[in-house]
C-alpha cells in the first residue's frame, strides 16, 4: 500500500509542477501585457469575418506569428517583424496556428490590402496563383444574373479572364466573405513595438 501512496503523491506533485510551469507562470507572464499603441481593437464586421476564418479552418493552413529573424527568414518572406505578446491582446483566443501550408497571414492587411484581389482569391485561389492548392470558398458568393445584381446595387467581383461564369453571369461576395476580407485587411502589425535605435 506505502508504494501505491507514493506513487500516487508523485503522480500529483509531477503534474503539479508541469501545471505551474506550462500554464500558471506564462498566464502571470502575459496577463497583464498592454496592447501597442498602434493597436486598434477589431471592429463588429472584423469580429464577424474572424469568425468564418475559424469556421473554415483557414487556421489549419495559415499561422500569424512571424518569428524571430534568429530562427526563421520570416522577416525576408515578408512576413513582418517577430510578434510580441502584445499584438494578440484583442485575440481571443488567438490564432497563432502551427502549419504553414500557406503564408503566414499576421500582416496580410498590409501585405495585400486590395478588397477586389482577397475576395477574388476566395472565390477562386487558382485565379491568381496558378498552383495553388488552397481550397476556393465559392459557397461564400452568389453566381447570379448581371441584371439583378445590377439592380440590387451588389458589386460583382471583377474576376481574371477565364475565371468568370457563364455569359450574363456575375460573382457576388456574400456578407460573410465581405465580413472575411475586412478581417484579412485588418490583420496589419508593422507597427514598431521596440523603441527606435539611436542615431549615431
Ligand atoms: C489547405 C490549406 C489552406 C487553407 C485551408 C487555406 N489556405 Fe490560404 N493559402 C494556402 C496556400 C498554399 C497559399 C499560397 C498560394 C496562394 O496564394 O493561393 C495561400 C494563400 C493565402 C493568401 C495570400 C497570402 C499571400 O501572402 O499572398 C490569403 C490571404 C489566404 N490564403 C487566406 C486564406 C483564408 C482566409 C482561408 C480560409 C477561408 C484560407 N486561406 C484557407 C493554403 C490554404
Amino acid at each position: 500500500m506505502e508504494n501505491e501512496t507514493k506513487l500516487a503523491a508523485g503522480a500529483m506533485v509531477a503534474l503539479g509542477v508541469a501545471t505551474a510551469a506550462l500554464v500558471v507562470l506564462p498566464y502571470l507572464q502575459v496577463s497583464d501585457v498592454p496592447a501597442p499603441a498602434k493597436l486598434r481593437p477589431y471592429t463588429a464586421s472584423q469580429l464577424r469575418g474572424r469568425a468564418v476564418y475559424v469556421a473554415n479552418g483557414c487556421v489549419y493552413c495559415h499561422s500569424q506569428q512571424p518569428r524571430d529573424r534568429a530562427l526563421a527568414p520570416d522577416a525576408q518572406r515578408g512576413w513582418g517583424r517577430a510578434s510580441v505578446p502584445g499584438d494578440y491582446v484583442y485575440d481571443k483566443p488567438h490564432l497563432l496556428g502551427s502549419m504553414r501550408t500557406g503564408p503566414d497571414l499576421f500582416n496580410i492587411g498590409a501585405r495585400q490590402p486590395s478588397k477586389e484581389w482577397q475576395l477574388g482569391h476566395l472565390y477562386q485561389p487558382r485565379a491568381y496563383v496558378k498552383e495553388s492548392i488552397m481550397p476556393s470558398y465559392p459557397f461564400l458568393f452568389t453566381v447570379k444574373d448581371a441584371g439583378e445584381a445590377q439592380r440590387e446595387g451588389e458589386q460583382p467581383l471583377a474576376l481574371p479572364p477565364g475565371f468568370a461564369p457563364a455569359e450574363g453571369q456575375v460573382v457576388v461576395p456574400t456578407p460573410e466573405a465581405l465580413d472575411l476580407v475586412k478581417y484579412l485587411q485588418a490583420l496589419d502589425h508593422t507597427y514598431p513595438v521596440l523603441p527606435a535605435a539611436p542615431q549615431p
